[in-house]
């Protein structure tokens, strides 16, 4: 058999994580078996990380612990707010968080256990401080007092809070929390594949959280956002967007934020929870991101015939919350390290090595000639 190159529709996992399904011509994405939908609708960020971590949803007092236990672990060491202090202030936010992983990994005691109860400590460890290393990196780069988490608001308005040094209104703080809700796990996407072919070596949990926020950053995955944002400032007026659209597909360039590798004509149920709240957070804040989205969204299926996908809408909901552009990747991370931390534990538990093989298409077989008989 020859290569399939990108692994397309290859099944490189057993997982009981998330499902990704076409049913009745539609998209449907669950989460441990719950639709995505009605997360999105009942629940909180806390909840799904929960259900991610442990495999089903926690009682009200199994969440209220868990919640507690996340916000006792949200300051950071004083050597990584050092770390932070010394990067470069122009260092992209992603590559920021991606090394301050790597450091958070030379404290812990326990960095190579594998075991469940560790694999857990870690995890949450995780969860609980990528908002902080986000929000307190972005606040070092502007020469700005830190803002230290607070013990009584929830994930998201606690990390908007840590961003703008003030608390959140009822809607932003809901608008986040959905957010991270949908992006906290997509089966075998790039970034989270890149964390278990790390885990099948046994690599420490760190090694592996690196290898997906190192993959994350591209701009075909997560750095997506960022470009979609660029575009939406340079296109600046829905009447604009046609020409944009059939300039950028004349030169065969590919339109930031448009396809995707499974939803291929189908629309990804994310996406349309992202479209209804960017609509809404664009109406109540006064902008024209969503108008101009929707306007790019109609030109690319015209002339294309592709959807957009969770990186699109996302780029107007974050714009609308007042988060500079080059923090969207680190947004959708603070979202995903549940899942990726999820999936590491899954794959260490039911380890095999991930070692796929090429199809060699170079020359074989030439004859060795020495340095000093080479032309
Ligand atoms: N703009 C223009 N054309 C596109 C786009 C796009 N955004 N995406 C795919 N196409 C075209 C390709 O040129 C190709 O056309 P052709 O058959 O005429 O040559 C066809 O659609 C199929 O594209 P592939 O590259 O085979 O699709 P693949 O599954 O490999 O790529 C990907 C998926 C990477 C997401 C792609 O659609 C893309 O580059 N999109 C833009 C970047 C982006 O938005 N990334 C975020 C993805 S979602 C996420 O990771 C969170």
């Amino acid at each position: 058999m020859g290569a399939v190159n990108g692994l397309k529709d290859v099944v490189a996992a057993e997982s009981s994580i998330s499902r990704i399904a076409i049913e009745d011509g539609k998209a449907v994405l669950e989460y441990r078996g719950y639709n995505i939908h009605d997360l999105a609708r009942h629940s909180t960020y806390e909840e799904v990380a929960y259900l991610l971590l442990f495999g089903e949803l926690p009682s009200k007092s199994d969440l209220e612990y868990f919640s507690e236990d996340l916000k006792e672990r949200r300051e950071l060491p004083p050597q990584i707010v050092g770390l932070l202090t010394n990067l470069s202030p122009f260092c992209h936010p992603m590559v920021a968080l991606r090394t301050a992983v790597s450091f958070l990994g030379t404290m812990d005691k326990h960095i190579s256990f594998t075991g469940h109860e560790k694999s857990i400590e870690k995890a949450k460890n995780l969860i609980a401080k990528f908002p902080t290393i986000v929000a307190y990196f972005h606040r070092i780069r502007m020469g700005e007092k830190l803002v230290h988490p607070s013990e009584d608001l929830g994930h998201a308005a606690n990390f908007l809070y840590m961003l703008h040094g003030e608390e959140p209104t009822k809607t932003m703080e809901k608008a986040l929390d959905l957010d991270f809700i949908l992006h906290a796990d997509h089966e075998l996407n790039a970034s989270t594949f890149a964390a278990r072919v790390a885990a099948s070596t046994l690599a420490d949990m760190y090694a592996c959280v690196v290898a997906a926020t190192g993959t994350l950053i591209g701009p075909l995955h997560g750095g997506a956002a960022q470009r979609v944002m660029e575009m939406l400032r340079e296109v600046a007026l829905p009447k604009r967007a046609e020409r944009y659209v059939l300039e950028k597909l004349a030169k065969g360039e590919r339109i930031m934020g448009f396809g995707h590798r499974v939803y291929r004509n189908v629309i990804d149920p994310r996406t349309v929870e992202l479209k209804r709240l960017a609509r809404m957070l664009s109406k109540e804040k006064g902008t024209r991101w969503f108008e101009i989205s929707e306007a790019i969204e109609k030109a690319v299926y015209r002339h294309k015939g592709l959807l957009p996908n969770v990186d699109f809408y996302s780029a107007s909901v974050y714009a609308n919350l007042g988060i500079p552009d080059d923090l969207f990747i680190n947004i959708f991370a603070i979202g995903r390290v549940s899942g990726w931390t999820a999936h590491i534990i899954e794959q260490y538990e039911n380890n095999v090595l991930i070692r796929p093989r090429a199809e060699y298409i170079g020359p074989a077989g030439k004859k060795f000639l020495p340095l000093s008989e080479r032309e």
